[in-house]
Protein backbone atom coordinates (compact mmCIF):
# COMPACT_ATOMS: atom_id res chain seq x y z
CA UNK A 1 0.00 0.00 0.00
CA UNK A 2 1.40 3.32 -1.11
CA UNK A 3 0.52 6.62 0.77
CA UNK A 4 1.37 9.59 -0.89
CA UNK A 5 2.91 12.44 1.63
CA UNK A 6 1.41 15.39 0.10
CA UNK A 7 -1.06 18.13 0.90
CA UNK A 8 -2.97 17.32 -1.99
CA UNK A 9 -5.24 20.71 -2.23
CA UNK A 10 -1.93 22.72 -2.04
CA UNK A 11 -0.44 20.71 -4.84
CA UNK A 12 -3.78 20.97 -7.08
CA UNK A 13 -3.80 24.86 -6.88
CA UNK A 14 -0.24 25.79 -7.11
CA UNK A 15 1.37 22.47 -9.27
CA UNK A 16 -1.02 20.95 -11.54
CA UNK A 17 -0.35 21.67 -15.08
CA UNK A 18 1.09 25.26 -13.34
CA UNK A 19 4.53 24.86 -12.88
CA UNK A 20 7.14 21.41 -12.77
CA UNK A 21 7.77 20.57 -8.62
CA UNK A 22 9.63 18.22 -6.74
CA UNK A 23 7.91 16.40 -4.01
CA UNK A 24 10.85 14.77 -1.37
CA UNK A 25 9.99 12.06 0.16
CA UNK A 26 6.68 12.21 -1.16
CA UNK A 27 6.31 8.29 -0.07
CA UNK A 28 7.95 7.68 2.99
CA UNK A 29 10.10 4.46 3.59
CA UNK A 30 9.14 3.69 -0.41
CA UNK A 31 10.10 -0.22 -1.24
CA UNK A 32 10.25 -0.68 -5.01
CA UNK A 33 7.19 -3.33 -6.13
CA UNK A 34 9.22 -4.51 -8.70
CA UNK A 35 12.80 -5.53 -9.27
CA UNK A 36 14.93 -5.00 -11.59
CA UNK A 37 15.39 -8.72 -13.14
CA UNK A 38 11.40 -8.79 -13.60
CA UNK A 39 11.17 -5.61 -15.62
CA UNK A 40 13.83 -7.06 -17.73
CA UNK A 41 11.44 -10.33 -18.19
CA UNK A 42 8.54 -7.70 -19.22
CA UNK A 43 10.53 -6.83 -21.91
CA UNK A 44 10.84 -9.90 -22.80
CA UNK A 45 7.39 -10.76 -23.71
CA UNK A 46 6.16 -9.85 -27.14
CA UNK A 47 2.98 -7.62 -26.41
CA UNK A 48 4.44 -5.40 -23.96
CA UNK A 49 6.01 -2.26 -25.38
CA UNK A 50 9.70 -1.72 -24.21
CA UNK A 51 12.66 0.25 -25.36
CA UNK A 52 16.25 0.04 -24.92
CA UNK A 53 18.28 3.55 -24.76
CA UNK A 54 22.40 3.65 -24.87
CA UNK A 55 25.39 5.60 -26.14
CA UNK A 56 28.11 4.23 -28.30
CA UNK A 57 30.61 7.07 -29.56
CA UNK A 58 28.45 9.58 -27.86
CA UNK A 59 25.27 8.45 -30.51
CA UNK A 60 22.39 8.02 -29.18
CA UNK A 61 20.84 4.36 -29.74
CA UNK A 62 17.15 3.15 -29.26
CA UNK A 63 16.33 -0.46 -29.70
CA UNK A 64 12.19 -1.36 -29.43
CA UNK A 65 11.86 -5.07 -27.74
CA UNK A 66 10.88 -7.51 -26.87
CA UNK A 67 14.48 -8.14 -26.32
CA UNK A 68 16.05 -11.90 -25.75
CA UNK A 69 19.15 -10.28 -23.52
CA UNK A 70 20.26 -7.57 -22.05
CA UNK A 71 24.36 -7.17 -22.45
CA UNK A 72 23.39 -3.49 -22.91
CA UNK A 73 22.54 -3.39 -18.87
CA UNK A 74 25.78 -4.57 -18.00
CA UNK A 75 27.62 -1.43 -18.46
CA UNK A 76 26.98 2.21 -17.58
CA UNK A 77 25.05 4.35 -19.70
CA UNK A 78 21.83 2.42 -20.40
CA UNK A 79 17.86 2.70 -20.13
CA UNK A 80 15.38 0.03 -20.22
CA UNK A 81 12.13 1.24 -20.41
CA UNK A 82 8.60 -0.42 -20.11
CA UNK A 83 5.60 0.66 -20.71
CA UNK A 84 2.17 0.03 -19.22
CA UNK A 85 3.83 -1.93 -16.27
CA UNK A 86 0.01 -1.83 -14.50
CA UNK A 87 -1.26 -4.03 -16.95
CA UNK A 88 1.05 -6.78 -16.13
CA UNK A 89 2.37 -6.49 -12.63
CA UNK A 90 -0.51 -6.21 -9.71
CA UNK A 91 2.63 -5.17 -7.25
CA UNK A 92 3.59 -2.09 -9.38
CA UNK A 93 0.12 -1.47 -10.45
CA UNK A 94 -0.57 -0.31 -6.71
CA UNK A 95 1.64 2.67 -7.57
CA UNK A 96 -1.49 4.00 -9.24
CA UNK A 97 -3.82 4.20 -6.64
CA UNK A 98 -2.30 7.33 -4.77
CA UNK A 99 -2.87 8.84 -7.92
CA UNK A 100 -6.80 8.53 -8.10
CA UNK A 101 -6.96 11.94 -6.54
CA UNK A 102 -7.49 12.84 -10.28
CA UNK A 103 -9.53 11.25 -12.69
CA UNK A 104 -9.28 7.81 -13.84
CA UNK A 105 -9.80 9.26 -17.49
CA UNK A 106 -6.69 11.20 -17.71
CA UNK A 107 -4.61 8.99 -16.60
CA UNK A 108 -2.12 6.76 -18.93
CA UNK A 109 -0.32 4.22 -17.84
CA UNK A 110 2.50 3.25 -15.41
CA UNK A 111 6.21 3.18 -17.05
CA UNK A 112 8.87 1.86 -15.33
CA UNK A 113 12.46 2.51 -16.59
CA UNK A 114 15.76 0.26 -15.00
CA UNK A 115 18.97 2.44 -15.47
CA UNK A 116 22.53 1.81 -14.66
CA UNK A 117 24.57 4.80 -14.00
CA UNK A 118 24.49 7.22 -16.17
CA UNK A 119 21.84 6.17 -17.81
CA UNK A 120 19.19 8.09 -19.09
CA UNK A 121 16.91 9.15 -22.63
CA UNK A 122 18.46 12.38 -22.90
CA UNK A 123 16.75 15.84 -22.83
CA UNK A 124 13.18 15.69 -24.31
CA UNK A 125 9.35 16.89 -23.86
CA UNK A 126 6.18 14.69 -23.22
CA UNK A 127 3.05 15.06 -24.13
CA UNK A 128 1.67 14.22 -21.01
CA UNK A 129 1.89 14.94 -17.43
CA UNK A 130 3.88 12.74 -15.55
CA UNK A 131 4.74 11.89 -12.15
CA UNK A 132 7.99 10.40 -11.77
CA UNK A 133 8.86 8.68 -8.90
CA UNK A 134 12.11 7.22 -7.03
CA UNK A 135 12.84 3.84 -7.17
CA UNK A 136 16.09 2.13 -6.35
CA UNK A 137 19.14 4.22 -6.65
CA UNK A 138 19.34 8.26 -7.29
CA UNK A 139 19.12 9.89 -10.22
CA UNK A 140 19.70 13.48 -11.17
CA UNK A 141 17.02 15.75 -13.19
CA UNK A 142 16.99 18.68 -14.62
CA UNK A 143 13.72 20.37 -15.64
CA UNK A 144 13.29 23.59 -17.65
CA UNK A 145 10.70 26.01 -18.73
CA UNK A 146 8.05 25.57 -20.89
CA UNK A 147 9.39 27.72 -23.67
CA UNK A 148 9.19 27.46 -27.93
CA UNK A 149 12.23 24.71 -28.65
CA UNK A 150 13.28 22.57 -31.39
CA UNK A 151 12.73 19.01 -31.56
CA UNK A 152 14.59 16.46 -33.55
CA UNK A 153 15.17 12.50 -33.48
CA UNK A 154 18.42 11.33 -31.68
CA UNK A 155 17.37 8.09 -33.52
CA UNK A 156 14.72 6.49 -35.04
CA UNK A 157 13.32 5.73 -31.83
CA UNK A 158 14.24 8.64 -29.72
CA UNK A 159 13.05 11.92 -29.93
CA UNK A 160 15.43 15.42 -28.18
CA UNK A 161 14.84 18.42 -27.50
CA UNK A 162 17.74 21.08 -27.47
CA UNK A 163 19.41 22.14 -24.70
CA UNK A 164 17.99 24.52 -22.13
CA UNK A 165 18.75 26.35 -18.87
CA UNK A 166 17.22 24.14 -15.69
CA UNK A 167 14.58 25.74 -13.30
CA UNK A 168 14.62 22.67 -11.14
CA UNK A 169 18.09 20.92 -10.79
CA UNK A 170 17.92 18.01 -8.29
CA UNK A 171 19.09 14.60 -7.15
CA UNK A 172 16.12 12.21 -6.56
CA UNK A 173 16.23 9.51 -3.76
CA UNK A 174 14.26 6.66 -3.49
CA UNK A 175 9.92 7.86 -2.23
CA UNK A 176 11.14 11.39 -4.21
CA UNK A 177 8.98 12.23 -6.35
CA UNK A 178 9.41 15.07 -9.52
CA UNK A 179 5.93 16.23 -10.97
CA UNK A 180 6.30 17.50 -14.34
CA UNK A 181 2.99 18.88 -16.57
CA UNK A 182 3.68 18.79 -20.41
CA UNK A 183 5.36 20.80 -22.51
CA UNK A 184 8.22 21.16 -20.30
CA UNK A 185 11.59 20.00 -21.35
CA UNK A 186 13.32 17.61 -18.56
CA UNK A 187 16.29 15.21 -18.54
CA UNK A 188 17.30 12.49 -15.93
CA UNK A 189 20.49 10.77 -15.77
CA UNK A 190 21.55 8.04 -12.89
CA UNK A 191 23.63 8.24 -10.87
CA UNK A 192 23.79 4.58 -10.06
CA UNK A 193 21.79 1.85 -11.14
CA UNK A 194 18.22 3.26 -10.50
CA UNK A 195 14.53 2.70 -11.08
CA UNK A 196 12.20 5.29 -12.18
CA UNK A 197 8.46 4.59 -12.23
CA UNK A 198 6.51 7.18 -14.19
CA UNK A 199 2.68 7.51 -13.54
CA UNK A 200 1.69 9.46 -17.25
CA UNK A 201 -2.00 11.77 -17.54
CA UNK A 202 -2.96 11.95 -21.01
CA UNK A 203 -3.53 15.55 -22.34
CA UNK A 204 -5.56 15.51 -25.87
CA UNK A 205 -4.82 18.38 -27.67
CA UNK A 206 -7.26 19.73 -30.28
CA UNK A 207 -5.61 17.59 -32.91
CA UNK A 208 -5.78 14.25 -31.18
CA UNK A 209 -9.88 15.03 -30.35
CA UNK A 210 -10.65 16.31 -33.85
CA UNK A 211 -9.02 13.22 -35.83
CA UNK A 212 -10.32 11.16 -33.18
CA UNK A 213 -13.72 12.31 -33.58
CA UNK A 214 -13.22 12.44 -37.19
CA UNK A 215 -12.42 8.66 -37.18
CA UNK A 216 -15.40 8.22 -35.23
CA UNK A 217 -18.11 9.96 -37.11
CA UNK A 218 -16.55 8.01 -40.41
CA UNK A 219 -17.22 4.24 -38.55
CA UNK A 220 -20.56 5.04 -36.85
CA UNK A 221 -23.26 5.14 -39.61
CA UNK A 222 -25.24 7.98 -38.47
CA UNK A 223 -26.35 10.49 -41.24
CA UNK A 224 -23.73 13.12 -42.34
CA UNK A 225 -25.44 16.65 -43.01
CA UNK A 226 -23.88 17.86 -46.49
CA UNK A 227 -23.41 22.00 -47.35
CA UNK A 228 -25.96 23.10 -49.62
CA UNK A 229 -26.17 26.20 -51.27
CA UNK A 230 -29.99 26.24 -52.74
CA UNK A 231 -29.91 30.19 -52.90
CA UNK A 232 -27.31 30.57 -55.09
CA UNK A 233 -26.89 33.95 -57.26
CA UNK A 234 -24.95 34.15 -60.34
CA UNK A 235 -21.45 35.88 -59.18
CA UNK A 236 -19.25 38.49 -60.42
CA UNK A 237 -16.31 36.71 -58.43
CA UNK A 238 -16.11 33.57 -59.10
CA UNK A 239 -12.68 33.74 -56.93
CA UNK A 240 -14.25 34.43 -53.98
CA UNK A 241 -15.55 32.20 -51.37
CA UNK A 242 -18.17 34.98 -49.52
CA UNK A 243 -18.20 35.25 -45.89
CA UNK A 244 -21.80 33.51 -45.67
CA UNK A 245 -20.52 30.64 -47.77
CA UNK A 246 -17.49 30.25 -44.90
CA UNK A 247 -20.09 31.05 -42.28
CA UNK A 248 -22.27 28.24 -43.49
CA UNK A 249 -19.21 25.70 -43.60
CA UNK A 250 -18.35 26.46 -40.45
CA UNK A 251 -22.19 25.70 -39.05
CA UNK A 252 -21.83 22.45 -40.76
CA UNK A 253 -18.75 21.67 -39.25
CA UNK A 254 -19.79 22.51 -35.72
CA UNK A 255 -24.20 21.05 -35.73
CA UNK A 256 -21.73 17.85 -35.72
CA UNK A 257 -20.67 18.27 -32.02
CA UNK A 258 -23.03 21.54 -31.70
CA UNK A 259 -23.57 19.99 -28.03
CA UNK A 260 -21.47 18.94 -25.37
CA UNK A 261 -23.96 15.63 -24.63
CA UNK A 262 -23.31 14.63 -28.83
CA UNK A 263 -19.72 13.99 -27.94
CA UNK A 264 -20.50 11.71 -25.29
CA UNK A 265 -20.49 8.48 -27.60
CA UNK A 266 -17.66 9.43 -29.15
CA UNK A 267 -15.87 10.19 -26.04
CA UNK A 268 -16.57 7.74 -24.12
CA UNK A 269 -15.70 4.92 -26.70
CA UNK A 270 -12.21 7.00 -27.37
CA UNK A 271 -11.22 7.30 -23.42
CA UNK A 272 -11.93 4.14 -22.23
CA UNK A 273 -10.27 2.19 -24.94
CA UNK A 274 -6.73 0.68 -23.73
CA UNK A 275 -3.44 2.34 -25.92
CA UNK A 276 -1.77 -1.34 -24.56
CA UNK A 277 -2.50 -4.68 -24.54
CA UNK A 278 -4.44 -6.09 -21.73
CA UNK A 279 -4.21 -9.00 -19.53
CA UNK A 280 -7.32 -9.97 -19.86
CA UNK A 281 -8.60 -12.47 -17.10
CA UNK A 282 -11.02 -14.68 -19.32
CA UNK A 283 -12.41 -17.54 -16.86
CA UNK A 284 -12.08 -21.17 -18.62
CA UNK A 285 -15.30 -21.79 -18.40
CA UNK A 286 -18.29 -18.57 -18.20
CA UNK A 287 -19.58 -18.14 -14.60
CA UNK A 288 -23.27 -18.28 -14.73
CA UNK A 289 -24.55 -15.81 -12.26
CA UNK A 290 -25.51 -18.16 -9.67
CA UNK A 291 -21.63 -18.78 -9.45
CA UNK A 292 -20.82 -15.48 -9.16
CA UNK A 293 -23.22 -15.32 -6.32
CA UNK A 294 -21.50 -18.68 -4.64
CA UNK A 295 -18.16 -17.02 -5.06
CA UNK A 296 -19.01 -13.64 -3.23
CA UNK A 297 -20.46 -15.64 -0.34
CA UNK A 298 -17.41 -17.83 -0.09
CA UNK A 299 -15.58 -13.99 0.84
CA UNK A 300 -14.12 -13.49 -2.70
CA UNK A 301 -13.95 -10.06 -3.95
CA UNK A 302 -13.66 -9.12 -7.25
CA UNK A 303 -10.46 -6.78 -9.01
CA UNK A 304 -10.39 -4.65 -11.81
CA UNK A 305 -7.55 -5.95 -14.29
CA UNK A 306 -4.19 -3.79 -14.10
CA UNK A 307 -5.06 -0.46 -16.62
CA UNK A 308 -8.75 -1.56 -17.94
CA UNK A 309 -10.33 1.78 -18.49
CA UNK A 310 -14.08 2.16 -17.01
CA UNK A 311 -16.16 5.24 -17.17
CA UNK A 312 -19.64 7.03 -17.01
CA UNK A 313 -20.34 10.74 -17.83
CA UNK A 314 -22.21 13.02 -14.76
CA UNK A 315 -24.59 13.73 -17.94
CA UNK A 316 -25.56 10.75 -18.83
CA UNK A 317 -24.97 8.36 -15.59
CA UNK A 318 -26.63 5.49 -17.21
CA UNK A 319 -23.88 4.57 -19.86
CA UNK A 320 -20.57 3.02 -18.74
CA UNK A 321 -18.04 2.86 -21.52
CA UNK A 322 -15.70 0.06 -20.53
CA UNK A 323 -12.76 -0.87 -22.78
CA UNK A 324 -13.89 0.74 -25.72
CA UNK A 325 -17.78 -0.32 -25.32
CA UNK A 326 -20.97 0.95 -24.07
CA UNK A 327 -23.13 -0.79 -21.18
CA UNK A 328 -25.84 0.32 -19.69
CA UNK A 329 -26.80 0.60 -16.21
CA UNK A 330 -30.32 2.13 -16.20
CA UNK A 331 -31.89 1.16 -12.66
CA UNK A 332 -28.48 0.36 -11.27
CA UNK A 333 -26.29 3.00 -12.00
CA UNK A 334 -24.60 2.46 -8.17
CA UNK A 335 -23.64 -0.97 -9.19
CA UNK A 336 -21.92 0.35 -12.35
CA UNK A 337 -20.63 3.03 -11.02
CA UNK A 338 -18.78 1.44 -8.71
CA UNK A 339 -17.31 -0.64 -11.20
CA UNK A 340 -15.97 2.87 -12.63
CA UNK A 341 -14.62 4.46 -9.48
CA UNK A 342 -13.25 1.52 -7.25
CA UNK A 343 -10.47 -1.21 -8.19
CA UNK A 344 -12.88 -3.90 -6.00
CA UNK A 345 -15.95 -5.25 -5.59
CA UNK A 346 -16.42 -6.58 -2.53
CA UNK A 347 -19.77 -8.12 -0.25
CA UNK A 348 -21.14 -4.85 0.17
CA UNK A 349 -22.51 -4.92 -3.51
CA UNK A 350 -23.88 -8.54 -2.56
CA UNK A 351 -27.34 -7.01 -1.63
CA UNK A 352 -27.93 -4.62 -4.47
CA UNK A 353 -26.40 -8.13 -6.81
CA UNK A 354 -29.76 -10.60 -5.82
CA UNK A 355 -31.62 -8.13 -5.83
CA UNK A 356 -31.31 -6.71 -9.09
CA UNK A 357 -31.02 -9.21 -12.07
CA UNK A 358 -29.93 -6.92 -14.71
CA UNK A 359 -26.79 -5.65 -12.52
CA UNK A 360 -25.76 -9.08 -11.81
CA UNK A 361 -26.57 -9.83 -15.44
CA UNK A 362 -24.09 -7.32 -16.50
CA UNK A 363 -21.32 -8.27 -13.65
CA UNK A 364 -21.49 -11.47 -14.99
CA UNK A 365 -20.76 -10.87 -18.24
CA UNK A 366 -17.87 -8.26 -17.29
CA UNK A 367 -16.55 -11.14 -15.52
CA UNK A 368 -17.18 -13.45 -17.97
CA UNK A 369 -15.25 -10.94 -20.62
CA UNK A 370 -11.71 -11.47 -18.37
CA UNK A 371 -12.26 -7.48 -17.16
CA UNK A 372 -12.93 -8.52 -13.51
CA UNK A 373 -11.53 -11.19 -11.39
CA UNK A 374 -12.31 -13.01 -7.82
CA UNK A 375 -9.91 -12.92 -5.51
C1 LIG B 1 12.88 7.56 -17.55
O1 LIG B 1 12.38 7.03 -16.57
O2 LIG B 1 14.04 7.35 -17.88
C2 LIG B 1 12.13 8.47 -18.45
C3 LIG B 1 11.12 9.24 -17.76
C4 LIG B 1 10.82 10.50 -18.52
O3 LIG B 1 11.69 11.32 -18.68
O4 LIG B 1 9.70 10.70 -18.97
CO1 LIG C 1 9.90 12.32 -20.04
Amino acid sequence: MFELNLDINHFLDTYWQKKPTVIKKGFIDFEDPIMPDEIAGLAMEEEIESRLVYKTDQQWQAELGPFSSFEKLENDGASLLVQAVDHWHVEAQELVRPFRFLPNWRIDDLMISYSTAGGGVGPHIDNYDVFIIQGLGKRHWRVGDKLAMTEFAAHGALKHCEPFAAIIDVELEPGDILYIPCGYPHEGTALEAAINYSVGFRAPDQNDLLSSFADYSLDSNEPSERYLDREMQMREKPGQIETQELNELHRVMLAKCQTPAALIPWFGKMISEAKHELDIAEPEQPHSSAEILALFDEGAQFTRIGGLRAVYFEREPQLLFINGELFNCEGFTELGHHLCDQDEVGSELLELLIEDKNALTLFTQLVNLGYWYAT
